[in-house]
């Protein structure tokens, strides 16, 4: 949730690392700071807000070295103040870090080290195990040939560390070298032409450099310019991987749009087509993974699945539930991680876990994951980002292939989640009793999925429109049926979050069971009434809210035509099949909570009190 990068080499390093914590705001900014080392000594600089506000305050100041790190902070232990911002440097004002994550046994620590000495000006559990690291670097040798003082002193301190980290440390004797270490929080190495980085998404770094390496849980790296060893928490050594990142820093810019979950709106067509690119068979009947790490044998021995994600990953989940179980007939269950984690559900054999995560890193989510694969299931991850904690952990998966999502709100990931919860349904059901003739009927409607987000996509002028009627409103209902409940609920996660307009979404049909009494003419509903068997249904349920004077908002599909004066707008997007309808009705609905949220002035990217990637509990 919080934002890292590191930097050695020839450059100067404050305003790359500035550079790279901009990159970074998305994932949590209560407070932002870095430090740099030169002539043996730190420069640090902090600021509680935005980045902006860091470079205000260190605009006039010298900024010297080439060797620095910074830090965005989404504040766990103690307040959003500048002192709680990182880095923290040791009270003897050896040792600085930056750190992601939660030290759970600080207030032992702490307490330890105040019997040492040590003294604190923040309330952070960050400046707790810098102090650490400093106490075991007092007491270290210099160093023996091949062997490091600094990182012996990083390794000790983490052993005595319970929690989750994901750290950067310097040394004022240490010119030049950082060490970083991970347990639970991402940590990637960037190996550039005559210097290195180190930062917790490939965000930062990737305008200077593709190669990286995906540091491991338990790994302690020691960086120079030049040069980069890795070691494990036992001090074993390590053969790393370098990997070469896919995209391109134009990836991760806004271009020529507002805000970033505009772009990335607009991008679902082309990331439809990435993310089905080469997962069709030739037959043209049913489609196909690489990585799922399961025979077809294997897959047609399992007689339940168990979905578990959190917040849009978990409706993607929802949708993916009533389509595996409509084309595959085996009963799914979802549950959301943050409770499957805890709740030790009775579980059936023959069962197959799927997590979902945007991230990778939703620690939920992770969680939820250790703990099926503790009771002896094979689990599977749907993921976009490569190399991400959940990507190794699990058993196997399907990455999402649709490039950097920046934006808070989840909208380019989720529908990409939503055709690949779609070819899953179809491709299970191809392995049972789904027809060939039915299979291709499947495929022919999924490989028209960006076509069909384009043109849902055309009514961004109407919705905007709409949306500026209906921006005052501080409470909304959002309601649709069988595939399109899921649906509803993002759409109402999606109006929340960002334009902090109290919203809610039901299956149409349970409106009647309570939310009924909110409808007003102060309260509109945005309903999904596509074409088919449920249509008649939900026009029942629009009735009922007119008759309470709730105003409507109706989001059909081309063919429907309503009773006249029923909805109060109407949102047309094309008739399609049963399982992309889902995709192609989100879109009104990003749509119409990012201009309502415009319109109210919020800043769309970075909602209050969010962060992109949830790392802590
Ligand atoms: C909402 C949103 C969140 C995430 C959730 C899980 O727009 O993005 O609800 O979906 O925090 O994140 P991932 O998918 O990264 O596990």
């Amino acid at each position: 949730m919080c934002g890292i990068v590191g930097y050695v080499g020839k450059q100067k390093a404050a305003p790359l690392i500035l550079e790279g914590l901009k990159r970074l705001e998305y994932r949590g900014y209560d407070s932002a700071g870095l430090v740099l080392l030169e002539n043996g000594r730190f420069t640090v600089a902090k600021k509680i807000g935005r980045v902006a506000n860091l470079e205000t305050v260190t605009a006039p100041l010298p900024l010297p070295g080439h060797h620095g790190m910074g830090h965005t902070r989404w504040a766990t232990h103690g307040g959003v103040t500048d002192a709680n911002a990182h880095p923290h440097v040791s009270s003897d004002g050896r040792i600085a870090l930056i750190h992601n994550g939660v030290i759970e046994n600080y207030s032992k620590l702490k307490a330890f080290l105040l019997g040492k000495g040590y003294t604190f000006v923040s309330e952070t559990d960050t400046e707790v195990l810098c102090n650490l690291i400093a106490y075991h670097y007092a007491k270290e040798p210099a160093a023996a040939a091949g062997d490091s003082r600094f990182v012996n002193s990083v390794r000790k301190a983490l052993g005595h560390t319970e929690g989750t980290y994901g750290i950067v440390v310097m040394a004022t004797d240490a010119p030049g070298e950082l060490v970083t270490a991970r347990k639970g929080s991402p940590l990637i190495l960037g190996l550039g032409d005559g210097e290195s980085l180190v930062a917790s998404d490939v965000a930062a770094i990737v305008s200077r450099t593709q190669n990286v390496v995906y540091l491991k849980d338990g790994q302690i790296a020691h960086l120079t310019a030049t040069t980069f060893a890795i070691t494990t928490q036992n001090s074993g050594t390590v053969d790393p991987v370098i990997d070469k990142v896919t995209w391109s820093i134009a990836d991760a810019e806004k271009g020529a749009y507002a805000h970033f979950m505009e772009k990335e709106i607009f991008e679902q067509p082309a990331a439809l087509e990435n993310a089905m690119r080469g997962r069709f068979s030739e037959d043209g009947s049913t489609a196909q993974f690489g990585g799922l790490n399961l025979s077809a044998g294997e897959f047609r021995g399992i007689e339940r699945f168990m979905f578990c994600a959190c917040g849009t990953a978990l409706h993607a989940c929802m949708v993916t539930e009533h389509l595996i179980e409509r084309f595959a007939r085996i009963p799914v269950e979802c549950d959301y991680a943050s409770e499957f984690r805890y709740r030790n559900a009775p579980l059936f054999r023959n069962t197959l876990f799927f997590v979902m995560s945007q991230s990778g890193e939703t620690i939920d989510t992770l969680a939820a994951l250790r703990e099926a694969k503790r009771k002896g299931y094979k689990v599977l991850a749907v993921n976009n980002v490569v190399g991400s904690s959940i990507a190794r952990e699990a058993d196997g998966g399907i990455y999402q292939h649709v490039g950097p999502e920046v934006g808070v709100a989840s909208t380019k990931a989720f529908t990409s989640q939503l055709l690949i919860g779609a070819m899953l349904a179809l491709y299970i059901g191809r392995l049972r009793d789904l027809s060939f003739g039915e299979g291709v009927q499947i495929v022919r409607a999924l490989k028209g999925a960006p076509d069909l987000a384009r043109r849902a996509l055309q009514q961004a002028d109407h919705i905007r429109g709409i949306a500026q009627r209906y921006a005052h409103h501080t409470d909304m209902l959002f309601l649709g049926r069988l595939a399109l409940f899921p649906i509803a609920l993002e759409g109402a996660l999606k109006l929340k979050e960002i334009s902090y307009i109290h919203a809610e979404g039901y299956p149409a049909a349970e409106m009647k069971h309570g939310p009924i009494a909110l409808v007003s003419e102060q309260c509109p509903s945005v309903f999904f009434a596509p074409s088919g068997e449920m249509l008649n249904k939900v026009v029942s349920s629009m009735q009922e809210i007119k008759a309470r004077k709730g105003p409507i908002i109706a989001i059909v599909t081309a063919d429907v035509e309503l009773p006249a004066g029923l909805a109060d707008e109407t949102i047309v997007i094309p008739e399609c099949h049963e399982a992309v309808l889902p995709i192609v009705a989100s879109i009104p609905v990003q749509l119409l909570s990012y201009y309502i949220a415009v319109a109210r002035g919020c800043d769309v990217d970075k909602p209050r009190n969010l962060a992109k990637s949830v790392t802590v509990e």
